[in-house]
């Protein structure tokens, strides 16, 4: 499941972004419209869902758990039948690249009276699982692993679970979301308590599916729930597919750009407080609400930044955006720290030692810690080997996207090796930068 996307990406420099864009449906939205409709009741009627191989996988994952789905392009209806009507897979759940699809199904799944095998690629399958294996087994689930359950393969034998309240170590959606999602199977109260807010999209749609849902600071519970009723998700634009042309029509002299609909829940915006702080000039406007989530038009217009120090707290609040967050920091006049990322070295790479390698290669001087990076920006446009830079992306989505931002500040042409991961988040990316780049 590669989608379209080019095995390489050749490219030129651009002069500057303009005019008015619209990014596809948000990744982790997607996902979670999808989970939910499958075990609600009735049709869940879902618009705007990202039609990326992460969220294909889940899509796929719940038609083999019985579940039938139906694709008329503008809307994805979901017939659920509960969570009871969740039916034993007659096969491995392959769930590609996708950390959310297996971290998340498996919370699901947890709770659910059957056997499920779920696994992914070479990069997924190298992840840890153990930071949800561990609190779905204290709930009582039986799971089994390679490593001793914190790497997939992970095998499932769900169900006669109880409400736990669980202390994460991480501030994670993807454990956070597990862990409701199983408690929605279990007998009691479950609550979760993170480090740091993680971005809440599953605790804001919950309810509209008719779950009970309580927050406290840093607590969140949910009551459990045979109950979920079929509802309507308007699934708002990707801030993560956003901000590569946030940081791109920021970088590049003279851009005037406008990015339509496009979700700005306060925990995924933390770039835009960051680059505000580099000084940016980025609006919000037209802000409106949708399910919960603040939606917004976010013009970027052109400015020259400086370097800035990243503070470990805001660190989940643009966990995602730190490899293009890099190729601002490569722009701009003087250093930029980040420290307390630790988690960015169990992404869908090391992004760490990706965007170290990257960097590097357009001629920045950047040196990695085991927790961040210090990149000493050049004040302008990028450098490196001007007469044929090649770049790999680490099988890595935000890092070939954010060395496609980064080529469109350097002198010369880029080529970008590896990129069909690229289809992962944002099969369409290559011809939306090109339509709004002027050269
Ligand atoms: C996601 C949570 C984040 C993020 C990932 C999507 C989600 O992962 O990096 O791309 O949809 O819950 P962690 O929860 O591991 O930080």
């Amino acid at each position: 499941m590669t989608g379209s996307v080019p095995a390489r990406f050749v490219l030129k420099a651009a002069r500057r972004l303009e005019g008015e864009i619209v990014v596809p449906g948000d990744k982790s939205i997607s996902h979670r419209a999808v989970i939910l409709g499958a075990a609600a009741r009735g049709t869940t009627e879902i618009r705007g869902l990202l039609r990326g191989d992460d969220v294909l996988r889940t899509l796929a994952a719940f038609r083999r758990l019985g579940v039938s789905i139906h694709d008329g392009g503008e809307i994805v209806r979901i017939e659920g039948h509960g969570l009871n009507g969740l039916r034993e897979p007659d096969d491995v759940i392959d769930l590609g690249n996708s950390g959310t699809s297996i971290r998340l199904l498996a919370g699901l799944l947890a709770g659910r009276p059957f056997l499920s095998i779920l696994t992914g690629d070479d990069s997924l399958r190298g992840r840890p699982m153990g930071r949800v294996v561990d609190p779905l087994r204290r709930m009582g689930a039986r799971i089994d692993g390679r490593g001793g359950g914190n790497l997939a393969p992970l095998v499932i034998r769900g169900g006669g679970l109880r409400g736990i309240s669980y202390v994460s170590p991480v501030a994670s959606a993807q454990v956070k979301s597990a862990v409701l999602l199983a408690g929605l199977s279990a007998e009691g109260e479950t609550s979760v308590t993170e480090p740091g807010l993680s971005r809440d999209h599953t605790e804001k749609m919950l309810p509209a599916f008719g779950a009970s849902v309580r927050r406290e600071g840093l607590k969140v519970s949910v009551e459990g729930c045979d109950r979920l009723k079929a509802c309507s998700v308007d699934v708002p634009g990707d801030f993560s597919s956003a901000a590569f042309f946030i940081v791109g029509a920021t970088i590049l002299p003279g851009s005037d750009l406008t990015i339509r609909r496009v979700g700005v829940n306060p925990t995924r915006t933390g770039l835009i407080d960051i680059l505000r702080q580099m000084g940016a000039r980025i609006e919000l406007e037209s802000m409106t609400e949708t399910g919960g989530e603040v939606v917004a038009d976010v013009r970027v217009r052109s400015a020259p930044l400086k370097g800035v120090r990243v503070a470990p707290e805001i660190v989940p609040r643009m966990i995602d955006e730190f490899p293009v967050l890099c190729i601002a920091a490569a722009a701009a006049e003087g250093e930029t720290a980040v420290t307390g990322a630790s988690e960015l070295r169990v992404k869908e790479s090391d992004r760490i030692a990706a965007m170290t390698g990257t960097l590097r290669a357009f001629g920045v001087q950047a040196e990695d810690a085991p927790d961040g990076i210090r990149i000493h920006g050049r004040g302008g446009g990028l450098g490196g080997d001007a007469s044929g830079r090649r770049i790999h992306s680490y099988g890595d989505h935000r890092v070939a996207m954010s060395a496609a931002i980064a080529a469109q500040a350097a002198q010369g042409g880029t080529v970008v090796e590896d990129t069909a991961c690229v289809a992962t988040s944002f099969p369409g990316f290559l011809d939306l930068l090109e339509s709004a780049a002027r050269s």
